[in-house]
């Protein structure tokens, strides 16, 4: 059951459209978990559209060889202008963002995840990896997003990626709120160690100061365990926190 605070004024929750060759693959790991809950509890809704009906030929052709030669296909501007513009991007009286998976988009990120998930959905473009006619990014005002520095074969599990980090942050989805308060990014660190009884296992002790009951001293340990994983493992985002610091 949704509350009343989880839904928009016109009670539709949020929305995923996602325009793909491969609508099978959806909802996937979507349907899965707290996520796969909450979308059965209607906290949020998805909709999966097959690109290869807006092919407008008997053959279901929607990619052609890249233009100058090259490996792999390109997807006719034609068929991708005509599926974006067949999606209503209009959710709750608000026009939707449209997004394109893509190895050369801009990282996401926390900040934009949360954006996205304050808004009322996102329209996603998953095209196969080699992809989408600059045209049509063009024309369309498409936002190229990347989930990392790594290619994959298309866009279907970076387009739930993105979904699945969104949902996470909608209100009643996550049992406890608070939780993503202090998780990994959320101020520009990474998260520190987390340990459960038993007290020992296989001669590795949970250390001390978290048995204590000393919440100060906790808390201090725990950050400082923040910082050095993020000094060693990503100096890019530890110069950020530190710039932010002088500001
Ligand atoms: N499609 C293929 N690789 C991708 C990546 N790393 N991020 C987003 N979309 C992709």
């Amino acid at each position: 059951m949704a509350h009343n605070s989880d839904i928009s004024p016109d009670g539709s929750p949020w929305k995923a459209t996602v325009l793909t060759l491969f609508p099978d693959a959806f909802p996937g790991v979507l349907g899965a978990s707290i996520i796969g809950t909450a979308l059965k509890d209607e906290k949020w809704s998805l909709e999966a559209i097959d690109i290869r009906k807006f092919s407008g030929n008997k053959h279901r052709t929607v990619d052609e060889t890249p233009a100058g030669g090259g490996p792999g296909m390109v997807l006719k501007p034609d068929v991708s202008a005509k599926a974006i513009d067949a999606v209503a991007r209009d959710h709750n009286g608000k026009t939707r963002p449209l997004l394109y998976l893509t190895p050369r988009g801009t990282p996401l990120t926390q900040k934009r995840v949360r954006e996205l998930a304050a808004g009322t959905g996102v329209v996603l473009f998953c095209g196969p990896f080699e992809g989408l006619d600059e045209r049509v990014i063009e024309a369309r005002e498409m936002e190229e997003v990347s989930i990392g520095d790594f290619v994959l074969a298309g866009g279907e599990v970076a387009g739930q990626a993105l979904i699945e980090a969104c949902v996470r942050l909608l209100p009643g989805v996550l049992g406890d709120e608070a939780s993503t308060v202090e998780e990994s990014f959320e101020d520009g660190l990474l998260e520190y160690p987390l340990y459960a009884k038993p007290r020992e296992w296989e001669g590795r002790k949970i250390p001390d100061v978290l048995l204590s009951g000393d919440h100060g001293a906790i808390g201090r340990w725990r950050r400082e365990k923040s910082e050095d994983v993020t000094r060693k493992r990503r100096p890019d985002l530890w110069e950020k926190h530190r710039e932010g610091k002088k500001e």
